[in-house]
């Protein structure tokens, strides 16, 4: 009983490693480099069996054998073949607009895009297909178009260039002249934009200033109390010792408003009593400035000592709209030393 259950095992065993060698000899479906495709489904082949190798959809083989064989030992035989992806055509170059793309092999894409002013009609993106063409025919990049410009009311319109029919280019460009006496307000020049659009119109209205104010301390050459016209000008004047600061005269504006009024500026007292200035070149002393009073803007020097060179120097100074500062370094002398020592004043003794 024992001897017949050990013979059966044995019997198990034999059948099972016959089974495990038969096997040893079949080749399995191969795995194989991407973009190579293999017929069919089967997964065991037996020996001498061959299997034909194809490209997959866009891809192009190359050099090396296009079948493999199973051998006796269950190996396949080696195959070199190789699968390059297809190309599609260089791409016809994009007039006015740019191409962007990397390559041009199965699957690369193309990007399109148009300059500035241009709008694509087509397809924006190309893709190259299995079959080695490009998914869309190369778009186009045609110009922007505007309308005619609109003609402002009272104004005209100069086209810079001809123009035929209803529409203007992009990048066309428009002088606006308004008819006189309307004056134009905006700009004078117009242009056919990236978007289709006009640059703004400019309109043509009558332009008038009321009267101009007067200024303080002045005069002004018209006194009518009338509207004036646009670029009429009023001129200004300053009375007695002022001076005028600013334009001489306004021109009225486009806006309505007359330009910056000027202004009177007042003279200055020198504000000293006894001592020797120098105004205009001449050294004189301040008893001597009659009237005491300089102008608005003009320069007097008064004099000051360098006590430890001995010596004296002149300050200028200058009067600002009725205000004159008379240098920290001046020092007024005594009644006595005026009238008796005047010699050894910072003006008379020697300069530095
Ligand atoms: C094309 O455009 C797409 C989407 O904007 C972008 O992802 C891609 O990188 C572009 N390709 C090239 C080559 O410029
Ligand atoms: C290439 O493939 C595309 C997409 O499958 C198809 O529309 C086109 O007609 C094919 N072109 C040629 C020349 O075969
Ligand atoms: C221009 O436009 C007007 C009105 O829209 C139309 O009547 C006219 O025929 C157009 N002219 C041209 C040359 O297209
Ligand atoms: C004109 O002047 C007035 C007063 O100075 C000012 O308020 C106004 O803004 C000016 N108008 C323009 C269009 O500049």
């Amino acid at each position: 009983m024992e001897h017949r259950l050990t013979l059966f095992l044995l019997g198990a065993f034999v059948f099972f490693t016959s089974v495990t060698c038969q096997h040893d000899n079949v080749c399995f479906r191969p795995e194989l480099q991407d973009n190579i495709e293999l017929d069919g489904i089967q997964r065991y082949f037996n020996p001498g069996a061959e299997l034909p190798l194809s490209c997959k959809q866009g891809y192009t083989p190359m050099s090396g054998p296009r079948k493999i064989v199973c051998t006796a030992s269950g190996q396949w035989t080696k195959t070199k073949l190789k699968c390059i992806p297809k190309r599609c055509p260089y791409p016809d170059p994009l007039s006015n607009g740019e191409m962007y793309y990397e390559d041009t092999t199965y699957q690369s894409a193309i990007n399109y895009t148009c300059h500035e002013g241009y709008v694509l009609t087509g397809a924006s993106t190309a893709v190259c297909q299995a079959n080695g063409t490009w998914s869309a025919t190369v778009p186009e990049c045609l110009p922007v178009a505007c309308g005619l410009a609109p003609i402002p009311e009272f104004g005209m319109i100069i086209y810079d260039r001809k123009i035929r029919g209803n529409s203007t280019d992009y990048g066309v460009t428009v002088t606006y002249r308004c008819l006189p006496p309307y004056v134009l307000i905006g700009k004078a020049r117009g242009e056919c934009k990236a978007d289709g659009e006009w640059t703004e119109v400019p309109k043509c209205r009558v332009v008038t200033c009321p009267p101009p104010e007067n200024i303080d301390r002045g005069y002004k050459s018209s006194n009518d109390d009338r509207e004036y016209d646009y670029k009429e000008t009023v001129k200004y004047g300053c009375h007695g010792d002022y001076v005028l600061e600013g334009s001489l005269q306004v021109v009225c504006q486009q806006n309505g408003n007359w330009s910056e009024k000027p202004s009177c500026k007042g003279p200055c007292r020198v504000g000293i009593d006894k001592g020797r200035i120098l105004y205009k070149g001449r050294k004189l002393w301040i008893k001597d400035l009659k009237p005491n009073r300089i102008l608005h803007k003009e320069l007097v020097s008064v004099y000051c000592k360098d006590e430890a060179r001995n010596c004296g120097y002149a300050v200028p100074t200058q009067c600002i709209d009725g205000k004159l500062k008379i240098p920290q370094c001046f020092e007024e002398p005594s009644s006595l030393d005026y009238t008796l020592h005047s010699g050894s004043l910072p003006s008379e003794i020697e300069q530095c």
